[in-house]
């Protein structure tokens, strides 16, 4: 095959990517059939105070695009502590009237949606993140259960809400779960990834309301961040379940090569792809840009293209991952 999307489409995958509307040059049509809006979902472009719809705008036109192009879309995203807007520190009433509406607005015309993103702490600590102040999960019964019956917790209710719009709606919009650091079993040195674990724990926990979780795959430098053997083997437990697996935000720090002209970026990139085509309900990559200069961690140069629109170039990671797929 020719295009990362033909290679892919042949390995029943999905190749995605991020985009904004000032993006969409030739190159997005061309090489990816799956297409995340990088901001213009989030809820400080669309959300109101009250969990109302405003500022549709940038999505219509991604979500119009992608339609024309039989590109799968992944709505991102509902729920999360940053880019929260006007959500930021909302009730949960609030958040499910935005999951409503959200859900609603586009309906089958987004395939997947992050209901849940970046609920976990930093520093590999299997914690919660605090931002949500109505996010429970402390086990105050002391009986050592995952979360007490009487706890409000933000993730379970968000999900019982997204998943009772679409059962109400008969959408067939899957419900994901999105987070970093959370690739490996176990992260540099051996230790056991808690974040993983605790990832894990939610999704066996709520199965009956998500569909999907999504490793970000922000691949860096830090211990926790780094691309670890074990990659196939979380994804398989995690598909284990009955869940999708996506990669959802790949880049991956060229410095992970040794900066030898981005051939370790290569081969990094090519395990990656790997160990997705190896667990059957591993469905889909996506990659958080096309080129580096236009990244949102540009000087890590972790994409698949440099050079500006109009003049892309395909780099080594490019020609790693069609051969891969
Ligand atoms: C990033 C965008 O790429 C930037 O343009 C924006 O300024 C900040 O957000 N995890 C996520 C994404 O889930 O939404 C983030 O996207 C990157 C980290």
């Amino acid at each position: 095959e020719t295009t990362l999307r033909a290679a892919a489409a042949n390995a029943g995958l999905f190749f995605g990517v991020a985009a904004s509307p000032g993006r969409l040059s030739s190159i997005v049509n061309q090489e990816f059939n799956q297409l995340t809006p990088e901001n213009d979902m989030k809820p400080s472009t669309i959300a109101t105070s009250t969990g109302a719809l405003q500022n549709t705008g940038n999505a219509d036109t991604l979500v119009n695009y992608a339609q024309s192009n039989n590109m799968v879309v992944r709505g991102h995203t509902m729920v999360w502590h940053s880019q929260a807007g006007s959500l930021q520190g909302a009730s949960q009433a609030t958040l499910n009237t935005f999951i409503g509406n959200a859900l609603t607005r586009w309906g089958n015309r987004i395939a997947y949606w992050d209901v849940v993103n970046e609920a976990l702490a930093d520093n590999n600590t299997g914690a919660r993140r605090t931002q949500w102040p109505h996010t429970l999960n402390r086990d105050a019964n002391g009986d050592g259960d995952f979360f007490d019956a009487t706890d409000t917790d933000v993730i379970r209710d968000s999900f019982i809400r997204a998943k009772q719009v679409v059962q109400q709606n008969s959408l067939s919009t899957k419900l994901c779960i999105n987070d970093y650091d959370i690739e490996g079993l176990t992260v540099q040195g051996g230790t056991a990834n808690r974040k993983a674990n605790a990832m894990y724990d939610i999704v066996r926990t709520y199965r009956q309301y998500i569909d999907c979780v999504g490793f970000q795959a922000h691949f860096n430098d830090n211990p926790n961040s780094i691309i670890t053997n074990d990659l196939q083997a979380n994804i398989q437990r995690f598909a284990d379940l009955g869940v999708e697996v996506h990669i959802t935000e790949l880049d991956i720090d060229d410095d992970l090569s040794n900066n030898d002209i981005g051939q370790g970026q290569a081969d990094n990139y090519r395990k990656v792809v790997r160990a997705c085509l190896n667990v059957a309900r591993c469905t889909g990559i996506t990659v958080w840009g096309i080129s580096d200069s236009e990244s949102w961690r540009s000087s890590e140069r972790g994409l698949l293209f440099s050079g500006g629109n109009g003049s892309y170039q395909r780099k080594a990671a490019y020609t790693a991952v069609l051969d891969e797929l």
